[in-house]
């Protein structure tokens, strides 16, 4: 394998940072890595013991990368990612933008690393909330067939970045004080001591934005065209790692233990048959935890289960940086 030159677009941010901790981690060989945001900054984001310099993003700068992952927003994306793929630039994508397009796999390796190809130069990551919802369904999909998924979801305010971020913990510290609270910008209504049950714009039809792209992404991931998945997506006053409450109609009647050994047996999930598990003792892991799995009837068709992990890990950068090991161990890099 020879060394890689990566480029990260939005290095500064929630995802950014989270990326370079992972790249790190990996120990992946990486000749170079160059941080990009709005703006020149230096000695401003952390990598491998170093303090890197922070880029202008432009199309120059970004076209002597081998593989540029994006985690800048979707008009970045928009902006580089179809010219610089064109260039035989692998741009690994955070960004909704191209997600369902037909000719481009959305991979989550666990499920599908066999849709990737040495032409797929655009490969996007799912949205967060959808790869874990995936990861929970797989296992339950090849032991007996999915109808229909009614999800859910208690999202964390870093899923909405850093803004979200410094926005509930803003208002948390004035409430613990008795200030007054400053308004919410980020979030719908104020997040500290409540939940918002709007993530994204409502479309005609009243379905969220994060509701429609669960739905859709989770179908396209699980190769399921015509599952009916039914999402609310809500977000909960949590700093990180995304729950969800997921109920499910079988194809085929099973039951408990053979959904049980299925679970222990996927890749990428931790199943937990006693006991509950919360966002924060799953903060900073890449597992997807599923747990309280229950049949519900006796047809065992239906079945509720319990799924929490970290959206920044496993549902941005992990799955993000996994994309490139991919890419390695195929030989399409290098
Ligand atoms: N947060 C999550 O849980 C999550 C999960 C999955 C996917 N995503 C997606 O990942 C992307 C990044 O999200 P985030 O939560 O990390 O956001 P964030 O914390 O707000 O960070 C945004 C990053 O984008 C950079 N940026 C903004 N405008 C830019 C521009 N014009 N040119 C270059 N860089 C620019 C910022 O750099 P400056 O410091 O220079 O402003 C910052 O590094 C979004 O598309 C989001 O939808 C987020």
């Amino acid at each position: 394998m020879s060394a890689l030159r990566v480029g990260i677009v939005g290095a500064t941010g929630a995802v950014g940072e989270t990326l370079l901790r992972v790249l790190e981690e990996r120990r992946l060989p990486l000749a170079h890595v160059a941080a990009f945001g709005s703006r020149e900054r230096s000695a401003a984001v952390r990598y491998a013991g170093d303090l890197l310099d922070v880029r202008a993003t432009t199309g120059e700068a970004l076209a002597d990368r081998d593989v540029v992952f994006f985690a800048g927003g979707e008009s970045l994306g928009e902006a580089f990612v179809a010219d610089l793929a064109a260039r035989g630039i692998y741009c690994i994508d955070n960004n909704a933008t191209f997600r369902l397009h037909d000719d481009i796999p959305l991979i989550v390796p666990e499920i599908n690393a066999a849709a990737l190809e040495r032409r797929h130069h655009i490969l996007p990551v799912g949205n967060c909330t959808a790869i874990l919802l995936a990861l929970a369904l797989a296992p339950i999909r090849d032991v007996a067939g999915l109808r229909e998924v009614i999800v859910s979801t208690y999202q964390a305010a870093s899923g909405a970045g850093r803004a979200g971020l410094d926005e509930l913990d803003a208002a948390q510290r004035a409430l613990a004080l008795g200030e007054p609270e400053t308004p919410a910008l980020v979030f719908p209504a104020p997040l500290a001591r409540n939940v918002v049950p709007q993530i994204g714009t409502f479309d005609a039809d009243g379905w969220s934005g994060e509701e429609r792209k669960v739905a859709a992404e989770t179908r396209k991931m699980l190769g399921l065209p015509d599952l009916h998945v039914s999402a609310t997506c809500v977000r909960v006053p949590v700093r990180t790692a995304h729950a969800e409450s997921i109920v499910v109609r079988t194809e085929r009647p099973t039951d408990i233990s053979a959904l049980r050994a299925a679970f222990e047996r996927a890749p990428g999930l931790r199943f937990h048959a006693e006991g509950i598990v919360t966002p924060r003792e799953v903060e900073g892991g890449d597992a997807v935890h599923v747990a309280r799995l229950r049949a519900d009837g006796a047809e065992g068709t239906r079945f509720a289960l319990w799924c929490v992990g970290d959206q920044l890990r496993k549902g941005a950068a992990t799955n993000a940086v996994q994309l490139l090991e991919l890419l390695l161990a195929r030989g399409f890099l290098g």
